[in-house]
């Protein structure tokens, strides 16, 4: 493959391949993960009105499961954010504003997030069986919505063009929820990098949508005891803390 190594995370490589992106998943990889997340941004690309890199093939690269994707060509938004800080403020408005159009919309194939959330809680053992049951009966007294939801919507996974359009990218954890969840998960992604921009984030979105804060941080525990079954190493810690704080109600 004369193709470039342009991203490594520990369990895909991503490619570039002139126009294409060639996301190469490790030999351990599940092929069912591998045909959801094509599945999945195929259901999203159909929604309309949200720039999407467009999935053209999924394949076996070197007994590797791969999904070849629309080169985008351009910056992510976290390296834009890293590079101009004094332009941080603009960034983040356009950050809201592009997740507020996403949750605008409706993908009514997509799972539930309020079901996946259970099951991963359910998934979570070391939050404990009595933490578990509590946010299992938390979440389901949460108002239900079918709002298009990320589900991991931060800047690594937005990409800039020169000409300024923005892309949104990594579709796989992408349902059909409630707002205030998709938002508090992006608060706590930034939380593990920088809690101004956390709350940089937090306070343009309340602002904007006229949600009262308190809300969205009502699904904080719900949503870091979720997001802890991810099971990424690097948030551990603070997920784990912020899922025992369950004092916001
Ligand atoms: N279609 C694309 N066009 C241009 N660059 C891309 C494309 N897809 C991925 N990339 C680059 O590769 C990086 C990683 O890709 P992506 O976000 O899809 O996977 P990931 O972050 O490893 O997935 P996950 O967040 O599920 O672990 C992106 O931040 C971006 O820099
Ligand atoms: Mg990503």
């Amino acid at each position: 493959m004369a193709a470039e190594l342009i991203a490594t995370t520990a369990t895909k490589s991503v490619f570039r391949d002139g126009e294409k992106a060639i996301k190469v998943f490790n030999a351990d990889f599940p092929k069912a993960d591998v045909l959801n997340e094509a599945l999945i941004t195929a259901r999203v690309e159909e929604v309309g009105g949200i720039n999407v890199p467009k999935v053209l093939e999924v394949g076996v690269f070197e007994g590797k499961w791969s999904i070849t994707f629309d080169f985008i060509e351009g910056k992510t938004l976290q390296q834009l954010m890293e590079e101009n800080p004094d332009k941080l403020p603009d960034y983040m408005e356009h950050m809201v504003d592009l997740h507020l159009n996403i949750l605008s919309k409706q993908c009514p194939l997509l799972n539930k997030l309020k079901d996946k959330m259970s099951r991963q809680i359910l998934d979570t053992e070391e939050l404990g069986d009595i933490t578990r049951y509590d946010m299992r009966t938390q979440l389901d007294s949460m108002p239900k919505h079918t709002k298009l939801c990320h589900g991991d919507f931060n800047p690594s996974n937005i990409i800039v063009k020169e000409d300024g359009t923005m892309y949104v990218l990594d579709w796989v954890h992408a349902t059909q929820g409630n707002a205030s969840a998709d938002v508090a998960r992006t608060y706590l992604l930034f939380c593990l990098e920088d809690q101004n921009k956390a709350d940089m984030y937090m306070n343009l979105f309340c602002k904007k949508t006229g949600t009262a804060k308190k809300y969205v941080q009502s699904w904080l525990p719900i949503v870091a005891a979720a997001q802890l079954s991810k099971k990424r190493p690097e948030e551990a810690d603070l997920l784990q803390q912020w899922a025992n704080v369950c004092d916001y109600q």
